[in-house]
């Protein structure tokens, strides 16, 4: 079973097949109306099921439409109104949508939601976003880099802010794709060390800084999330914006980077707090880029998902 439950768990060669697969796609369907189906139709027949226990709208748009594209049907199902939100088990209900559907999608809180859903399963299981990490967003932001400037191997990826569920897959992905990772943000903040040492032991080199302009000094690609993820606390809020001022990627912090560097937001952000609407909508931006990629690339996730 071929599940993506992360970045990490899945080989790098199937990894870096798929980011080729989404760039060939992408690349067929140049110029066409987004309803319009891809030429071939891998997903025809096949029932994808799309679980949200959190808000989204990128993840939410971009498999429906993903799915459409390639001839699938598609069911958008909210936690809440699940038996799954009133006591049912995970385990059971894995084993009630694998006799319904091919596919399934899932954005939970805790991650061992999304285990137990795989691990109960008999249809491919896709994490569409944990309180730990994000895949499917990385995939998308390592695609993105990689259109903009060529391979991301050997580049110097920032990240300023929390070290939160976008941060651990980056890290991640710095291990699979090789990449180098500097951190920047207050130490309550840090990653985990888990996420850290994967990367470090296939090779990347990750620095822990606590000065964001020495931080960002040559990078080629900065990035930033939400300062209060979905899973914090609402009480974290002004504690969190106090810390985390400092790391506000800005006009000033972006003069360190290297002047062809790139800046990423995996959205949705809040202007003008973690990073400011002049590097939002500046040279060095390519977040819409990003937003869209996520279309192409859990498009390439769920054909090797289904092997197909
Ligand atoms: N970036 C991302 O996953 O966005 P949504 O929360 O809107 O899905
Ligand atoms: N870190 C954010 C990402 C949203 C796509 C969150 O978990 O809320």
């Amino acid at each position: 079973m071929k599940h993506f439950l992360d970045i990490h768990t899945t080989p790098a060669d199937e990894l870096r097949g798929m980011i080729d697969k989404a760039h060939a796609m992408k690349t067929a369907r140049a110029g066409r109306p987004k309803g319009a189906p891809d030429d071939d139709q891998p997903l025809k027949g096949h029932m994808v099921a799309l679980i949200f226990e959190k808000p989204s709208t990128r993840t939410r748009v971009s498999f429906d439409v993903g799915v459409r594209q390639m001839g699938g049907e598609t069911m958008v199902l909210s936690g809440k109104e699940m038996q799954l939100g009133h006591g049912e088990t995970i385990a059971d209900t894995a084993r009630v949508l694998s006799r319904y559907v091919d596919l399934i999608m899932i954005r939970t809180f805790e991650e061992q939601t999304l285990l137990e859903m795989a691990e109960h399963a008999t249809v491919p299981v896709i994490n569409g976003l944990t309180n730990r990490t994000h895949p499917c967003q990385i995939m998308a932001d390592v695609m993105t880099y990689e259109e903009h400037r060529g391979p991301i191997a050997g580049r110097k990826v920032v990240w300023a802010g929390d070290g939160n569920n976008v941060c651990a897959s980056f890290l991640h992905a710095a291990g699979q794709f090789g990449f180098d990772f500097t951190f920047t943000g207050p130490p309550t903040l840090d990653p985990e060390p888990e996420f850290v040492g994967f990367a470090r032991e296939k090779g990347s080199k990750v620095f822990i800084e606590r000065d964001p302009f020495k931080a960002v000094a040559g990078a080629d690609l900065v990035v930033t999330d939400t300062w209060v993820s979905m899973h914090d606390p609402e009480s974290a809020k002004e504690r969190r914006h106090n810390q985390l001022r400092p790391y506000q990627v800005n006009e000033a912090l972006m003069e360190m980077a290297k002047a062809d560097s790139l800046f990423m937001h995996c959205l949705p952000a809040h202007r003008n707090d973690e990073a400011t609407s002049a590097v939002m909508d500046g040279p060095h931006s390519v977040i819409f880029d990003e937003a869209e990629n996520r279309l192409h690339a859990q498009k390439a996730v769920m054909r090797w998902c289904l092997g197909v």
